[in-house]
């Protein structure tokens, strides 16, 4: 069996569903994952289930906890590990966040937000280590990840929440196309992570398009194993007229200083209070 042209990725916060995504994708396929995805979301929720209210200490101590398991079942995969912040988070902080995190395990990348300050940090994380753009929802977020990370020394990805777009109506796979188009004359340093993936015909389409990577939750990644990880045919459409295009702006084009590309996005405005939201309700 070929290669995929993604490397798929499970998006979640427990390392039994890791485990069991790898062994059903090295039973099919004859490989296992390529990597893994957190977020606060994901981890608080499994440990709410397991442990309920927990002291901040000990919560953080469960994330690594839980990061190190995943890590050993996927020791040859990347593993996403983010930093904690809201709309005060300074740059300097979450690059503290960041030094500490990426320490925890072997095959961190380390997750920021497509905030200014989250930018900021993250262009000096490139150089030290592998980072993860996250809540990206545009095309110019897109333009100001790749110029803030020209020169990193590390794998970059950046990563487009398609089903929030859906959720509010918009066409979110249009963002993956219109980044994909936008690094297409660039020098790769950014690989593209279809992120927030909602069904199917997302991961059907992002393998046409040729996403670098994609995050999968384990229950659409189980829907897809029990279709034994099929590929788009020939005449595959992704056809969602109920969704509002986004279209590809000629007008953002790579090449500029990073602070001049617009970041704002209420989509990432909202994903950020809400990340920090879940995780500090643990405690
Ligand atoms: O890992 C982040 C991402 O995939 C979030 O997905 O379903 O919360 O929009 P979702």
């Amino acid at each position: 069996m070929n290669r995929l042209p993604s490397k798929i990725f499970i998006d979640g916060g427990s390392p039994t569903e890791t485990k069991e995504a790898s062994e059903r994708r090295s039973v099919t396929l004859g490989f296992p994952l390529d990597g893994q995805t957190t977020n606060p979301t994901l981890i608080a929720r499994n440990l709410v289930e397991k442990s309920g209210k927990l002291t901040e200490k000990d919560a953080l101590a469960e994330y690594k906890r839980i990061v190190r398991e995943m890590s050993s079942v996927i020791p040859g995969g990347s593993i996403s590990i983010q930093v904690f912040a809201d709309e005060k988070t300074s740059a300097g902080d979450m690059l503290e966040q960041a030094r500490e995190r990426n320490k925890w395990i072997p095959n961190a990348s380390i997750k920021f937000p497509a905030t200014h300050e989250g930018l900021k940090a993250a262009g000096k994380a490139s150089l030290e280590m592998p980072i993860n753009i996250t809540l990206v929802f545009s095309q110019s977020q897109a333009a100001a990840v790749y110029e803030i990370t020209r020169g990193a020394k590390y794998p970059i990805f950046i990563s487009p929440f398609v089903g929030r777009l859906d959720d509010i109506g918009e066409n979110g796979m249009e963002v993956v196309k219109n980044i994909l188009n936008l690094y297409e004359n660039g020098d790769g340093h950014v690989e593209v992570l279809t992120a927030s993936v909602r069904n199917l015909d997302h991961i059907l389409y992002a393998l046409l398009l040729k996403s670098d990577i994609i995050t999968i939750p384990f229950k659409i990644f189980q829907l897809w194993a029990d279709e034994n990880f099929r590929n788009p045919a020939d005449d595959y459409l992704y056809n969602k007229p109920e969704l509002r295009p986004i279209p590809y702006r000629a007008d953002v084009k790579l090449g500029r200083d990073w602070q001049t590309y617009d970041l704002q996005h209420m989509l990432t405005d909202r994903g950020l209070v809400s990340f920090y939201k879940d995780w500090t309700s643990l405690f």
